[in-house]
């Protein structure tokens, strides 16, 4: 059975869109990508329909990821829909705890918990930064989160 990631973030144009196209591409080098699905969204509605920021577009770009989804906002459905929703900071957990229906499906997890050292865990909110370089941090970031769950994952430790 194909199991399927949601990524989550505040807007869903900025550190979220990176985080998908990091976990396709990880999911791809390991081989695996017939078995799992991955998305993403957003927790507020201000950007459905845009692309992902100029500056999160650039950084895939630069590490070869390639990306053409828009920013979509959270529905209940993707509590039921998706086995795995992960958000990037303790304010997306809070607001995914409180919007997931009683009983559904999702797995609720913080992206920074796997791989990285707890003092690096958040996956801090680039937006309104200047310039690019919390973007290529919140890549790096993603990079070694997604390997590490992807291992737990198919080690079966989660
Ligand atoms: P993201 O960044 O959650 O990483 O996509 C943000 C993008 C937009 C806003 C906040 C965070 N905003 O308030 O418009």
């Amino acid at each position: 059975m194909v199991k399927q990631i949601l990524m989550i973030c505040l807007g869903n144009i900025c550190r979220s869109p990176i985080a998908e196209a990091v976990m396709v591409d990880t999911i791809s080098k390991a081989g695996l990508s017939n078995e799992w699905k991955v998305d993403s969204a957003a927790i507020g509605g201000w950007h459905v329909g845009n692309s992902p920021d100029q500056r999160a577009l650039s950084t895939m770009k630069k590490h070869g990821l390639p990306y053409k989804n828009k920013a979509r906002q959270i529905t209940s459905k993707d509590f039921n829909e998706f086995d795995y929703i992960f958000g990037m900071d303790d304010e997306n957990m809070s607001d995914l705890e409180s919007r997931a229906p009683a009983g559904s499906k999702a797995k609720l997890l913080m992206l920074g918990n796997f791989g990285l050292e707890k003092s690096d865990r958040i996956i801090e909110d680039p937006y309104y930064q200047r310039g690019d370089a919390g973007f290529e941090k919140a890549y790096q970031q993603c990079v070694i989160a997604c390997d590490a769950f992807l291992k737990d994952a198919v080690a079966n430790k989660l």
